[in-house]
């Protein structure tokens, strides 16, 4: 999107928005060091990136994301659960959509900015704290399911993360997780955006399947599929209105995106912390 990514926007309150430039996700896979510099791009932290990238989140189409809910939707639609969580939900795409089947959630995440988004969809104002994943305000074994979508390279406290969750799901919980797939990073994919004629990458942590599924299950969680995804002819548009229909075969030539299907073993944990649930 730049090689990568998720979306390219402008900051709220900057220059004026430039529609064409705006929906144009950047797709130049590239390696090597220092990638940020070489592209001309600024390397920024994630709750900077996510301030400044959230007014234009939801607007421009994004074929990882696109490719993710392909794969996600038709599996997700299937399993009917009482309470979900979405961990990081950001301006909550999947709550919103998980909500509106009739499920009961809530979302959290630690951007103020994209949970301000967040609210403005009818169905999930009042199911969002304001939380990083790694402390969850909530009580022990009280959902069913979650999901992470495209944050896990930004949480540094996996293990802390994977422990919270363990405490808050309950017994037999599923847990989806999704996010750039290690080969695409190893490719030079970033998660970055744009801001007018400004470009910038979010801080990334990489890390290969194997550590992820680790943690997972050193944290109480079975791994039952990890899936690695390409870009298929579904995401073709989207790359021809980005003006890069050129590179879209070499895009989908190996990985881009990796969902991983968990499973909560055993018991539930209880902390004793209490049910601190804080609206955004
Ligand atoms: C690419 S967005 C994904 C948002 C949403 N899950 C989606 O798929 O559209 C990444 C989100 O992770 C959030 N995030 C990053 N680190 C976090 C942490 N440690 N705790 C909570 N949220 C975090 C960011 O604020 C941002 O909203």
């Amino acid at each position: 999107m730049d090689a990568a990514v998720h979306r390219f926007e402008e900051a709220q309150g900057r220059k004026p928005v430039n529609r064409d430039a705006r929906d144009k996700p950047e797709m130049t896979p590239a390696g090597g060091q220092n990638l940020s510099r070489a592209r001309g791009e600024r390397l920024i932290p994630v709750a900077e990136g996510y301030e400044r990238w959230a007014p234009g989140y939801d607007d421009a189409p994004n074929p990882l994301l696109a490719c993710e809910e392909r794969y996600l939707s038709p599996l997700l639609v299937s399993l009917h659960y009482k309470r979900i969580l979405d961990l990081a939900c950001g301006t909550g795409r999947w709550l919103d959509r998980l909500l509106k089947q009739g499920s009961s959630g809530v979302g959290v995440d630690c951007s103020p900015a994209m949970l301000r988004l967040a609210k403005k969809k009818e169905v999930i104002a009042g199911r969002l704290a304001l939380a990083a994943c790694e402390y969850l305000p909530f009580s022990a074994a009280v959902f069913d399911l979650a999901i992470c979508s495209f944050a896990l390279g930004h949480i540094s406290g996996l293990a802390s993360m994977v422990r919270e969750l363990a405490r808050v799901t309950k017994p037999g919980a599923d847990v989806f997780v999704s996010d750039l797939h290690p080969d695409a990073f190893a490719r030079g994919w970033r998660v970055g955006f744009r801001d007018g004629t400004s470009a910038y990458q979010i801080e990334t942590l990489p890390r290969t399947v194997d550590e992820t599924i680790r943690t997972f299950y050193s944290g109480g969680f079975e791994c039952l599929t990890s899936e690695p995804l390409c870009l298929r002819d579904p995401e073709r548009p989207i790359f021809a209105r980005a003006g890069k229909s050129d590179s879209f075969e070499d895009a989908c030539r190996s990985p881009a995106v990796l969902v991983c299907h968990f499973k909560r073993r055993g018991r539930s944990i209880d902390s004793g912390r209490g049910d601190e649930f804080e609206n955004a």
